[in-house]
């Protein structure tokens, strides 16, 4: 369902508003980490991707094709774990700041998760939704049944 023979989505006024507000979210975020890592002198550096993440990452790679939907679809779940480790930083962390920071972070990719979720219906059906939803979660299980 790509609105362009190349399977892009460049004429799509809604969806170019939405990304576009979640990048402005991203980045605000990346400025926010940035002034508390300041104030904290704390130098800013790369870590290593944890190896829940970069498998999740994989196995949505792997979900063909890539349309509006299925990568929404993904989105979603990126968004959703996102969620999860946000909701558990804030309730474990001890700094009263960073719990606040965590929580806000939380409540924001809460946002973003519900818009993935919205635009993977507008882009595809429910039970194809549902199935590229299936796929991801069986291969993530097959994935923690051998280690991962
Ligand atoms: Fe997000």
């Amino acid at each position: 369902m790509c609105d362009e023979p190349d399977g892009s989505y460049c004429e799509n006024l809604d969806l170019g508003r939405e990304m576009a507000r979640i990048v402005q979210d991203e980045l605000e975020h990346f400025h926010l980490v940035i002034g508390l890592l300041q104030t904290r002198n704390i130098r800013f550096r790369r870590l290593p991707p944890g190896k829940y993440g970069k498998r999740l990452n994989e196995l949505i790679r792997k979900q063909e094709p890539q349309t509006g939907g299925g990568s929404a679809v993904d989105c979603q779940l990126i968004e959703a774990r996102s969620c999860e480790r946000f909701d558990l930083l804030r309730e474990h962390v001890h700094d009263r700041e960073l719990a606040e920071f965590y929580g806000s972070l939380f409540e924001s990719e809460a946002r973003h998760h519900s818009t993935y979720v919205r635009l993977a219906k507008d882009f595809a059906d429910d039970d194809a939704v549902r199935e590229r939803f299936a796929g991801v979660g069986r291969r993530r299980s097959e994935s923690h049944r051998r280690g991962g």
